[in-house]
């Protein structure tokens, strides 16, 4: 099998794998990064929602050999050290987190959204199509403007 090298979350992996095997799959089952959660494997649920080259992307329908010599990062790559990103720090002062399932992709999501924009509006942050089955969806918004603040 042919091998990919790339970095994860700062530091250089290769794996030896299918040219078209999902990095969702690489992720979890290869590196055991479960951060990225597996929903529905067809770019539907955005609960695997991580950062390619630092734009979100859905590992589930990005081929592992579409990111050899780039960055990919998920959210075990968010913090610095033990200093959580403005935007996880949000996410527990608003106490967002129900079951928990679809949060690492969501703070991927809003991480990305505040890179692209620094005051998102209701309609920016709306428009993250991020399913959470709990309904946190009031509280992602509450934590998204919060983080807003301070970054
Ligand atoms: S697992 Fe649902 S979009 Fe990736
Ligand atoms: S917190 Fe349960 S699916 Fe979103």
């Amino acid at each position: 099998m042919p091998e990919h090298t790339f970095t994860v979350n700062g530091e250089s992996v290769t794996v030896d794998a299918p040219a078209d095997l999902p990095l969702l799959w690489v992720l979890r089952d290869l590196l055991g990064i479960r951060g990225p959660k597996y929903g529905c494997g067809i770019d539907v649920c955005k609960a695997c929602t991580s950062h390619l080259d630092g734009e979100a992307v859905n590992p589930c329908v990005v081929p592992v050999g579409e990111v050899a010599g780039r960055e990919v990062t998920t959210i075990e790559g968010l913090a610095d050290g033990d200093t959580l990103h403005p935007v996880q720090e949000a996410w527990l002062e608003q106490d967002v987190a129900q079951c928990g399932f679809c949060q690492p992709g969501q703070i991927m999501a809003a991480v990305a959204l505040l890179r692209r924009t620094s005051e998102p509006t209701d309609a920016d942050i709306d428009a993250i199509a991020n399913v959470c089955r709990c309904g946190t969806y009031f509280r992602i918004r509450e934590a998204i403007k919060a983080a807003a603040a301070r970054m």
